[in-house]
């Protein structure tokens, strides 16, 4: 498997994010924001979006993990935290790369939702639509994608291609 047509250039996602950016600072203008980051792949796009935040956000980590080596969720999710998530009677703002069967958003909402944050809302980089199994909701969203497997800028197949500044589809795979 290779790397097929480029979807989104650096460029494009640069703007994309700041755009982004100023949109959650816009809604929680003079509210701190708790960003739950869902690793490994969000880990990229929650960087850049940190840049455009303003100094009243903290970032903490939630692993999820449902992809083995292939490309199709399986539906269970496993989530492990990294140290005590400070989100109880706080907003919010679970990141993520991309969403595509919605399993995954799904149970870390619900996991954020249990340890009592006051406000949950969602921002992601790309949407699958045609794939998704559950509902979810979006609050901010950079782009809509085909069905198609995409790596680059933090997404990855397997372990590998997380270091492309650019997002492409993934060849054969899918
Ligand atoms: P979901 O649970 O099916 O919505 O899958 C969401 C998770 O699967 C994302 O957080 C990604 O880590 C991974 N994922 C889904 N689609 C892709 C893709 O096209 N490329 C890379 N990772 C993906
Ligand atoms: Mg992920």
């Amino acid at each position: 498997m290779g790397i097929g047509p480029v979807l989104f250039s650096g460029e494009q996602i640069a703007q994309r994010v700041a755009e982004l950016g100023s949109a959650v600072r816009r809604d929680y203008e003079g509210r701190p924001l708790a960003i739950v980051a869902v690793l490994h792949g969000a880990v990229t796009f929650v960087s850049d979006l940190l840049t455009h935040l303003g100094p009243d956000v903290t970032v903490e980590f939630l692993q999820a993990s449902s992809y083995g080596s292939g490309t199709a969720s399986g539906g269970q999710v496993t989530l492990q935290r990294y140290g005590r998530l400070g989100v109880a009677g706080r907003d919010v703002l679970i990141v993520d790369d991309i969403v595509d069967s919605g399993h995954t958003l799904a149970a870390v909402r619900k996991a954020v939702e249990a340890m009592g944050a006051a406000s949950v809302r969602t921002c992601v980089l790309l949407d699958k639509p045609s794939r998704r199994q559950v509902p979810v909701a979006i609050d901010f969203r950079g782009f809509e994608v085909p069905d198609l497997f995409v790596v680059g800028y933090g997404l990855d197949h397997a372990g590998r291609y997380r270091d492309l500044p650019y997002i492409a589809a993934l060849k054969g795979g899918g």
